[in-house]
This record gives structure tokens, sequence and C-alpha cells, in this order.
């Protein structure tokens, strides 16, 4: 097949050389995009008189039933026959309108043409992300509220240390996921600029209307320098950077689900919907979404690896090396959706075993705190009180028993300033109550969290 370039070479590409240049057998995924800026392109050189009114139609009725036949399937975009998504487009249209078809290229470049496709790709994309970061949001929110009262050791250094409930420990990780909508939502204010009419680096010496382009292309505004229009690739790195984060959230929160779902903890048990059997231990069922999810982490942080080096010391303009920008972005956008949508309905679905969480508090004398502070309140200073509190649990380990079911008598021996309330004290749901400081356990101000939460979500939406 004759390249469009082909003027001023003697012989075919090599096959391989073909086959290594190619971008067609991904970058086909833009052809909407493609076609939606040549449609703006096409009508700003009409408006402007660069091509006739005539030609427009043409190329629009054209662009319009290209367009339906690849939604539909029916277009062959193998690698033999086109380079990329721009090229296969641009021919498919002259082979059906003629000569009209070959003036839509004028007064554009395959560089500024492939900067404004890429960037209304990533546009749609992280709206998408950000609707399914938010609906998983609505999963955890509402989780929490089933858990307001559900006691269970909050952990530093992976032991037991202090009462939290579920219900905080879940708002904790809607914190970062608000954090990963805003992210995205600042990736997208910052690429809102539209590179289309920058040419192949320099601009064109047609009277172009860029502003007009930008604006139908639902842009803020046309990007101010054409070198950059073509050559900045930020938003592809800033996406897979704010896409990393989000999945090192999901691989801490999938990291924590392989925990609670052990025997060593049994605080949840997954749907068997989302859980997968052993092909020869019958008694297993494992966490692989959770797995895959903190495995899938490692792909993301490559492509955004892989970005910042193929970026790294390109001089200006473009440079062939920037095809390459393309599937690190699919794979990070397909992989974060694919995750997002399996661990959604997974948590969703996943039974929450409170006595289990209980248990796992009481035997951690996560209480332990508290039953020193309960002295420190009656006047004794704080440090005798947490001796006292630690030789305590030093009995109940050696009588194998928790601070709750400690006789009184025991109580008494270590300091004559214990009074039978202190069992009071000590329950973990009055701990978990006391805990009202902002920010933290207390059911009342685990509410206030959730409140706030939801008119985030709601106000996003
Ligand atoms: N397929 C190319 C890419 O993705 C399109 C731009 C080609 N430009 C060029 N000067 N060869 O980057």
């Amino acid at each position: 097949m004759a390249k469009m370039w082909a003027g001023r070479f003697q012989k075919e590409t090599d096959a391989v050389v073909n086959d290594f240049n190619s971008s067609i057998m991904f970058d086909s995924r833009m052809f909407r995009e493609d076609i939606e800026g040549s449609l703006a392109h096409a009508a700003m050189l009409a408006r402007q008189g660069i091509i006739s009114e005539e030609d427009h139609a043409q190329i629009h009725e054209g662009l319009q039933h290209i367009l339906a036949s690849l939604e539909a399937g029916k277009a062959d975009l193998s690698p033999e026959k086109y380079e990329d998504i721009h090229m296969a487009v641009e021919q498919l249209l002259t082979e059906r309108i003629g000569d009209a078809g070959k003036r839509l290229h004028t007064a554009r470049s395959r560089n500024d043409q492939v900067a404004v496709d890429m960037r209304m790709y990533t546009r749609r994309e992280i709206g998408s992300i950000r609707t399914l970061t938010l609906a998983f949001m609505r999963v955890l929110v509402r989780k929490a509220k089933e858990n307001l009262h559900t006691v269970m050791p909050g952990y530093t250094h992976l032991q037991r240390a202090q009462p939290i409930t579920f219900a905080h420990h879940l708002m904790a990780y809607c914190c970062m996921l608000r954090r990963d909508v805003t992210r995205l939502e600042d990736c997208l204010a910052r690429m809102d600029e539209c590179p289309l009419g920058s040419g192949a680096l320099a601009g064109t010496t047609y009277p172009i209307d860029r502003a007009y382009t930008a604006q139908a292309l639902g842009f803020a505004a046309p990007m101010e320098n054409s070198l950059d229009g073509v050559s900045d690739r930020d938003y592809c790195i800033e996406l897979c950077a704010a896409l990393s984060v989000l999945m090192m959230h999901l691989s801490r929160l999938s990291e924590e689900v392989v925990a609670w779902c052990s025997w060593e903890f049994k605080f949840v048990e997954l749907d068997d919907a989302y859980a997968t059997g052993s092909s020869i231990m019958p008694q297993k069922k494992n966490p692989d979404v959770c797995e895959l999810i903190r495995g899938k982490t490692g792909r993301v942080y490559g492509s955004l690896t892989a970005l910042l080096t193929q970026m790294k010391g390109l001089p200006l303009a473009y440079n062939k090396d920037m095809q390459e920008d393309k599937e690190a972005v699919f794979d990070a956008v397909d992989t974060v959706k694919m995750c997002l949508r399996v661990f959604a309905p997974m948590f969703e679905t996943m039974t929450v075993l409170p006595e289990n969480m209980k248990r796992a508090a009481y035997r951690g004398f996560i209480n332990a705190t508290d039953c020193a502070d309960y002295l420190t309140k009656k006047g004794v200073p704080f440090r005798d009180a947490y001796k006292a509190a630690g030789t305590l649990v030093a009995r109940c380990i050696e009588l194998d028993t928790t601070l709750d079911a400690l006789p009184f008598e025991e109580y008494k021996v270590v300091s004559d300033m214990f009074a039978e309330d202190v069992y009071q004290a000590i329950d973990l749901a009055a701990c978990v109550a006391g805990r009202c400081s902002p920010g933290g356990p207390a059911p009342e101000e685990v509410r206030r969290q959730i409140e706030m939460m939801e008119r985030f979500v709601e106000h996003e939406a």
C-alpha cells in the first residue's frame, strides 16, 4: 500500500519497519476523537474561506459515514493498510469523496491532530474514572453507615493499638479517594487547552481560527505556543501519576481485605461470587480480586515510569518516541477502570463479622490506655497509672484472660484507687465513644465525617 507521504520516496517501506512504525493497532481506539477533531477543523476551514462550503459539506457527510461504519466495526483497520488512525480516517474519506477528502488536511499536521485526539480521549477517560471512584466512595460510605458501632482494633506496626470502629477505618479510605477525585479534576483543569492549529510545530500561514476549534471541541482556550502544543505530554504524566496514587490506595485496602479474610483475622467473609477456590485444597476461598488489584498497581506505576522516561531529554518539538505515550496511558486507564469496577461490588457484598472484630479488640488489650486514664482521672500520676495498667495486662496474659474479664480483686491488688466502675471505663464501646475529638472514631464524630462525605459525593455527581 503506497503511503500518503510516498511522494519523495523511491521504494516502499520495509515490511518489518512498517509493523514497527504503525500505531493503528492501538490508536484506533481514538477514532471518535479523531473524527470529532476533523469535523471541527473542516468547519473552521470553511468558515475562514480556506475550503469551499461544498467541500466542507462533502467532508462532513463523509466523516459521519466513516464514524458510523467504525462504530459498527465494519472498516478494516489493519496495519498493512494504514499506519495510524489519522491516516486511516483520511484515506477512507478520500476513497469515499475524492478530492474534497484531500483538502481536509490543509493547515493541519498529524502532530497537532494526534495531540488533540489524545487530549480528548484522556479528558473523556478522566471523567469515567472519576465517576467510578465516586461510585466506590458511595459503597464505602454505605458500609460505614452500617458499621458506626462495629468496634475493631486499630493498628500500628500491625499490632493491636487502640479501639476504633470499622466505619472509622472505611472513612479513612474515603478521605484518600476524595483526594484522588480532586487530583483527577486538577489534571483535567490544567489540560483544558486545545493544541489544534499548532500545525507540525510552527503554526501555519493560513488564516485559521484556533479559538473557534478550541471552543467547538469543548476546550477552554487554544494552547499558547505551537511548539508546546505538539510536544506537551505533561497531562499524560499527570494522569498516570494521579492513577498511580489511586491504585496505591486501592492496593492498601486490598491488602487489608486479604488479611481480614484470613483465618488469623476473620473480620470479613467475601461473597462466593467474588472469591476463588484452589485446584487442590478444598478448604480454600481465596481473595484473588484483591491480590490482582495489589499486583496491577505495579502495571500502573510502570506506565508512569515509562512516560517519564520516554519524555526525559526529548528535544522540541515532535519526536516519534511520543507515539509510545498511548499504550502507557491506555493500559493505565483500562487497568484502573477494571479494578474499580470489580472492587466496588466485591466490597459491597462482603460480610462483616463484628463479633470477631470485637474479640480481637478485647484480646489485644487495646483498652489498656483507657484503664490507665481511669486512674489518672482519679488523681494518680499518669506514669504510675501506666505502670499499674501494664501490671494488669501482664496478669491477664498469665491468666489467659482480658482486662474486662479480670476479677475485681486483681485490680485491687494493683491499686486501691480502682472501684467497680472501672469495668464501664474499659468497656470498648465506651472507649470508642470517648474518643470524640475531631476526626476520632466516636460514632457521633464518624457520623459527621460521613455526612460531609455524602455532601461531597452528591455535589460531585
Ligand atoms: N501515530 C503518530 C503518534 O502517535 C502520529 C503522529 C505522527 N507524526 C509524525 N510526524 N510522524 O505519535
